[in-house]
């Protein structure tokens, strides 16, 4: 039998529940399983697994890898949140806003070493294979973050660029989650490089959406601030496309939101003005949608049947429609 990606999300939900994320001091395990609880939408787990049942692997065996990946991600959440300065996090206090930044910090580290711990079950075959990808995917994470962060002050920052930051930020995990399960199958290296592509790209086309959704997601819904990238003076594609679009009339107005003292929400407002003006929703549709499409294309050349590779094409559409 084939698994949707529904189940395979719903045994990962499952599988965290039952994991024990508690120890002594529990100020410093407290946060952990906070945090593992809380929700979210396991994409990166639940691709893990797709891709093993995708190249015929044993799902039991891929499940240490896709908590791997999924605690991973949790932990650059907990410390996203610190540098964003973002209060809430799927609908509930941030760790640093619940603890402190301290506590944000510590716990963070320790799920790092977790997600290492859990990467170690991995088939040990495969192990070598499996740290390399890793490894280079946490280093390529935090060069996606500072890179986040230096475009908050510089205004040289171009559409490319922006699309280098967002592969590694964000792209690569999905990726790597991705190559993980197929390296625990015995996926061919050609297939193993395909399956990173299709991740790479539907990453990018998710990062469009992200950065959609922060600015135009409906509070009750997205369990994040609404407005937080704007407020951070974020350069995303929305904020890029409209820089490149603006008459001076425009351009001036979004400048003078970005350095002059007015209220947080003068300024969301002020620029989602610009943004409507200037059809900057419909621009970055487009955008999310031409990397979905070459998604598909990397997907498509992958040497496995439609009905193996549809729960992953059915993951990708879901991750462009969504509202959180
Ligand atoms: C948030 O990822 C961080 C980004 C890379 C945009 P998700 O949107 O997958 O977060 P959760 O895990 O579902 O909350
Ligand atoms: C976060 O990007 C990417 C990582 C955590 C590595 P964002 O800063 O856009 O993620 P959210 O919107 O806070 O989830
Ligand atoms: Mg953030
Ligand atoms: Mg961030
Ligand atoms: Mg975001």
């Amino acid at each position: 039998m084939i698994y949707s990606w529904q189940e395979l999300s719903k045994q990962v939900e499952a599988e965290i529940n039952a994991f024990d994320f508690s120890g002594n001091p529990n100020e410093l395990y407290d946060p952990i399983s906070y945090t593992m609880t809380l929700g979210g939408k396991r994409i990166r787990s639940t691709l893990c697994l797709l891709a093993a049942q995708l190249f015929g692997g044993d799902l039991k065996k891929a499940m240490n890898l896709a908590m791997a990946v999924e605690v991973f991600h949790n932990f650059t959440l907990v410390h996203d949140d610190i540098m964003d300065e973002a209060p809430i996090r799927r609908g509930k206090p941030a760790v640093h806003a619940k603890w402190n930044r301290d506590v944000a910090i510590l716990s963070g580290d320790v799920m790092f070493v977790q997600a290492y711990q859990l990467l170690a079950k991995g088939n040990p075959e495969k192990l070598s294979q499996m740290l390399s990808v890793f490894n280079q995917t946490a280093i390529e994470v935090c060069e996606g973050q500072q890179f986040d962060m230096n475009f908050e002050t510089r205004d040289d920052v171009t559409a490319e660029n922006y699309i280098e930051m967002i592969r590694l930020k964000t792209g690569v995990l999905l990726a790597c989650s991705l190559q993980l399960g197929a390296f625990e199958s015995g996926a061919t290296e050609k297939d193993a490089k395909l399956i990173y592509e299709f991740g790479e790209k539907v990453g990018i086309a998710f990062q469009i959406q992200d950065d959609f959704l922060d600015c135009y997601a409906k509070q009750e819904d997205f369990g994040k601030r609404v407005g937080g990238d704007i407020i951070s003076n974020k350069k995303t594609f929305l904020m890029l496309t409209a820089l490149e679009k603006a008459d001076a009339q425009q351009a001036s107005r979004i400048e003078n939101l970005m350095t002059s003292d007015t209220t947080d929400e003068q300024k969301v407002s002020g620029v989602l003005e610009v943004y409507d003006e200037l059809d900057i929703p419909t621009a970055a549709k487009s955008a999310m949608q031409n990397y979905f499409d070459e998604s598909l294309a990397a997907l498509n050349q992958i040497e496995a049947t439609a009905d193996l590779k549809q729960p992953l094409v059915e993951l990708a559409e879901m991750l462009m429609m969504r509202k959180k």
